[in-house]
């Protein structure tokens, strides 16, 4: 493989793999992304990223215009154009376990390889459990017909959802997994600008690359979770854990950031990760070991009952026949992502207990009616508290954070409202007549 003027094919075009293709045309490189959904495919083709993601439609469009990245839905095509090929197809977690479901990565693995007749890299992106990359790189050399000239490696990707582009282009360190010399030099020449700009690069054996991904889940998990635990106590105990997480943060060794408590975490990544990752260990003998993330994920999910508890009580102990308004679907701000969403499961929930519920979301109405289509769902803020008996506030949206409670006192039933997220000044609200009530403080 020449190290000049490569060509790239990223496969799989969803969160991870447009963003990858639409930005590593903007370094420069030929990238063409294929995708087996062929209405993807067209709407990326024609300038439009099929979800929400700030920034990057103008690079899509940039790089597209520019004739260095196309789509196709056409495995030979990749084959054919490209010298190095990235994975970037989604591991959900499987319907039947926690473990991960890696079909999509097999897939791309059993349509690429047979057409692979000479020399390649294939360099796998998506999050996977310790092992997987071994026998990607296995099963591949037996079946291309190139054999052991196509090599793998394994990258894995960091990137925050709603900050896609800028984490793709300016990571805060690049890991490749490889025993080969020849993919090392392959993922220099591509990762050539962030090193001269500094960024961290490591290379490691494929289980260490695998594992970073992972760990590194786990600790933003663990991290949310303990500030949740402590939101239990103080309530426990009359304290405030946004004053106690203030004051943690100022120790360096500790850090203020992921360190947000409130309704937890949800989403594609999080959530099964930490699973995906206790369900390996236990394969490798090593269940003890991860014992804890089980907690993590507890934790996690009581907050989500917890905040229907705050809400039932406020409102005399039953849901049923009541009005409640909801701010926020998306698993988190900036995303129109619903995958696990803690919103979205409350509403669900609440909905189930007989409250008539009402959703607005700025980005995410139309995913949240496709997996939730018995909810109601509003077009503004204030459509969507009109008669509540009571308001949750359950992602932190800057149009909610912003909110007037003038305003939403003029359309509410009742003025109560619980703050899912902290997002919201306690004393302004309680000023303005509200009975402010939120996770982890008095
Ligand atoms: C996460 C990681 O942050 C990325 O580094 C990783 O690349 C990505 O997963 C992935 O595996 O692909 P993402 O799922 O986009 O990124 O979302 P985060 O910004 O990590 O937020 C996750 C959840 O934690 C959200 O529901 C958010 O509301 C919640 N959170 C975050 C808190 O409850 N408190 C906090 O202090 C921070």
């Amino acid at each position: 493989v020449a190290t000049q003027r490569l060509k790239l094919s990223v496969l799989g075009t969803g969160y991870l793999g447009a963003t990858h293709a639409a930005c590593m045309a903007e370094l420069g490189f030929d990238v063409l992304g294929l995708d087996v959904d062929r209405a993807k495919i067209d709407t990326l083709s024609a300038g439009r990223v099929p979800f929400y993601e700030p920034g990057l439609e103008e690079v899509l469009v940039r790089n597209l215009a520019a004739g260095r990245l196309r789509f196709t839905s056409d495995y030979a095509e990749a084959a054919e154009f490209a010298d190095v090929h990235f994975i970037c197809v989604g591991t959900p977690q499987r319907a039947d376990s926690n473990a991960a479901d890696l079909s999509y990565v097999d897939a791309v693995v059993d349509s690429l390889a047979p057409l692979l007749t000479r020399p390649a890299v294939v360099i796998g992106k998506s999050t996977v459990p310790v092992g997987t990359a071994a026998r990607v790189a296995a099963r591949i050399s037996a079946l291309a017909p190139a054999g052991s000239a196509v090599e793998v490696g394994w990258s894995p990707e960091f990137l925050r959802e709603g900050f896609g582009v800028q984490d793709t282009l300016a990571p805060n360190r690049i890991v490749i997994g490889t025993d080969s010399a020849r993919v090392e030099e392959v993922m220099r020449s591509i990762s050539a600008t962030q090193i001269a700009q500094g960024i961290p690069f490591m290379v490691t054996d494929l289980q260490t690359a695998e594992l970073v991904k992972v760990s590194a889940n786990a600790f933003l998990a663990t991290k949310i979770s303990f500030i949740n635990a402590m939101a239990e106590v103080s309530e426990a105990a009359g304290a405030d854990v946004i004053k106690l997480a203030e004051a943690l943060s100022y120790d360096d060794r500790i850090g203020g950031k992921f360190l947000g408590p409130g309704l937890g975490f949800g989403g594609g990544c999080l959530p099964k990760d930490i699973r995906a990752f206790m369900a390996r260990a236990d394969e490798l003998g090593v269940e003890p070991a991860l014992s804890f993330l089980r907690e993590v994920d507890a934790i996690n999910q009581r907050r989500r009952a917890r905040t229907i508890d705050i809400a039932r009580g406020l409102i005399g102990g039953s849901f049923a026949g009541r009005t409640v308004g909801v701010l926020g679907a998306a698993f988190k701000p900036n995303s129109d992502d619903i995958r696990d969403s803690p919103a979205l499961d409350v509403a669900q929930t609440i909905s189930s207990l007989g409250a008539h519920v009402t959703v607005y979301d700025p980005e995410a109405l139309e995913n949240a009616k496709r997996a939730h289509p018995d909810l109601n769902y509003a077009h503004s803020m204030l459509e969507a508290v009109r008669d509540a008996e009571v308001v949750l506030l359950l992602t932190e949206w800057a149009e909610f954070r912003d909110a007037d409670p003038d305003e939403l006192a003029k359309v509410v039933a009742e003025t109560r409202i619980v703050d899912g997220r902290n997002a919201l000044d306690p004393e302004h609200w309680r000023e303005r007549g509200w009975i402010y009530r939120a996770l982890g403080r008095p």
